[in-house]
């Protein structure tokens, strides 16, 4: 504002003109014409101070949601049809020894703790005779082959087995490879088979298996070694379809002799991607597994870390390439494993997946056979009392209820809860809108034009000072008349007034 051209009218630009319009509180009262009064600065005082605490609440409000806080909601849902889910079983002892055979004993002697001079006497205890004069060991040994055929089988050990009070059996389950040799799935999804529902809770609606776990079979024990187990028993997973059982980790075991209730109770997970909460949305990215999962995860890295350790897998591990020999699994894959679940934290991380299925259980357990039923069942099935009470068990799994509950993590603090935060600070604190803002803007734009214009002018002064004044105005009437505007064609007075006084 030079002070030759000072006007009556103040200008846009004038910080008492922003403080009578503007929106914001206080500032009415602060930006008044005049000289300083006490009264204009304790108003002064009052809006400093709000909006020192405004922007400290902002600052609060931002730091928390940059925390990215989370909660766990724990719900209850009803479902009116539910997907049973795969149970995976496997017997205890991994090859049977009536498929024993002396060329097997000559290549597995090592994992099975069996010494060079034992020989006779393993094959005795086998109850084969001792006949090694006509005996030329194979040249090479197949050990999946090998696995397949000395494995128990479902189609021995299963004696009934009920789904929903509709028989089921042997054909009903498909075989799966794990760390305890050849096991089995009831309602794994696979090979076409549609997933089973269930539309009540309680015993009769689930599966219920009987089994023989022929202990007979049991392979005799010579020595400590991986591959021997002084328990009879089976263990059995349940677990979802989008999973691969990781049974020898997760499994848990039922005597022979007991009828074990299993109650379930579906459970629900979903968790938060960083940076709220840790899990892992990333999809798989392995050539075994196309679904992520803890499981998945594992048995993927185990293989990994064999093939590159031993450049073999073991039977049980997914995938194409060679599997180990005897003396590889003696030396180097059984070891090598051990140490990956016992002792390595660091080669095996796997993340939670952020949705998934769990199975809650409660198990509860009777005697089978009772006294009165032993002669029965060992007629039912031509067997000895004795061996019915050592080898039958009873198996029922079922839900607990037709509900599920899910267990949510959710996003505590969202951009809506911020903004909402941050709207009600101002509005209680200094009055403003977003608008106002947009004021501020404003008003900084005017003071920015009036300081460029000004300096403009204060440079070209010298050679324009006479016609200074009137030379926008000039050229604004001749431009008018020049696009053909008569006088009273132009819009009504006041307009052209307001122009004028804009534009002068
Ligand atoms: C068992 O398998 C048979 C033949 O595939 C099928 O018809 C039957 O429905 C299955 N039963 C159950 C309980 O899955
Ligand atoms: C969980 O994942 C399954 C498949 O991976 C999907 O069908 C389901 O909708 C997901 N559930 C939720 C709540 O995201
Ligand atoms: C019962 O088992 C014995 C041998 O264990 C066998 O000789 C007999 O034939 C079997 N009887 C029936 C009816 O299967
Ligand atoms: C500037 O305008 C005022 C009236 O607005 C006038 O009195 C004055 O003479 C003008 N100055 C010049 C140099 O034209």
């Amino acid at each position: 504002m030079g002070s030759a051209e000072e006007d009556d009218q103040p200008r846009p630009s004038d910080i008492t003109v922003f403080g009578a319009n503007c929106t914001l509180h206080g500032l009415s009262h602060i930006f008044l014409p005049g000289g300083v009064t006490v009264r204009r600065l304790l108003w002064a005082a009052a809006f400093l101070s709000s909006l020192s605490i405004f922007l400290y609440q902002v600052a609060g409000a931002v730091m928390d949601y940059m925390s990215y806080p989370h909660v766990t909601i724990l719900d209850e849902m009803d479902s009116p049809v539910m997907y049973f889910p795969a149970i995976t079983l496997c017997n205890y002892n991994s090859f049977r020894r009536s498929k024993m055979v002396r060329n097997d004993l000559f290549w597995m002697a090592g994992m099975l703790g069996v010494e060079q001079n034992d020989f006779d006497d393993f094959m005795a205890a086998l109850g084969q005779p001792p006949d090694n004069s006509k005996f030329f060991p194979s040249k090479t040994f197949n050990m999946l082959e090998f696995v397949q055929r000395t494995s128990h089988s479902i189609d021995e050990m299963l004696l009934d087995c009920k789904y929903r009070g509709k028989d089921c059996g042997p054909e009903n389950f498909t075989t799966i490879y794990t760390r305890y040799g050849k096991c089995y799935t009831f309602n794994s999804g696979l090979d076409g088979n549609p997933l089973l529902t269930t539309l009540k809770g309680g015993t009769g609606n689930g599966l219920e298996i009987m089994l023989d776990i022929q202990q007979d079979e049991y392979l005799p024990v010579w020595g400590d070694t991986d591959e021997t187990s002084y328990e009879a028993g089976i263990k059995v997973q349940i677990h979802s379809q989008d999973e691969p059982p990781f049974i020898d980790q997760l499994g848990f075991g039922v005597a022979p002799g007991f009828q074990t209730f299993v109650s379930c109770q579906q459970q629900l997970l979903l968790y938060l991607p960083p940076p709220w909460g840790d899990c892992r949305s990333a999809p798989m990215d392995s050539e075994y597994f196309s679904t992520y999962s803890i499981t998945a995860c594992r048995i993927d890295c185990e293989t990994r870390y064999l093939l590159e350790n031993c450049n073999c897998r073991m039977v049980h591990m997914p995938g194409t390439s060679t599997v180990c020999t005897p003396e590889q699994y003696k030396d180097c894959a059984d070891p090598a494993l051990d140490f990956l679940v016992e002792k390595d934290n660091d080669y095996c991380v796997c993340d939670t997946p952020c949705n998934m299925t769990r199975y809650g259980k409660e198990l509860s357990m009777v005697k089978i056979p009772s006294k009165a039923s032993a002669k029965y069942l060992a007629k039912k099935f031509n067997k000895t009392e004795q061996y019915i009470t050592d080898n039958i068990l009873v198996l029922d799994i079922f839900f607990e209820a037709l509900n599920y509950e899910k267990i949510e993590q959710k996003k505590a603090y969202e951009v809506a809860g911020l903004l909402g935060d941050i709207g009600g600070q101002m509005g209680l604190f200094i009055g403003a809108s977003v608008l106002t803002i947009l004021e501020i803007f404003d008003y900084l734009y005017e003071v920015l034009k009036d300081k460029i214009l000004g300096s403009v002018l204060r440079k070209r002064r010298p050679h324009r000072s006479a016609s200074d004044n009137l030379s926008t105005c000039d050229t604004l009437r001749s431009h008018s008349d020049s696009l053909g505007f008569a006088p009273n064609v132009l819009p009504s007075h006041s307009t052209i007034g307001n122009f004028e006084e804009f534009a002068c």
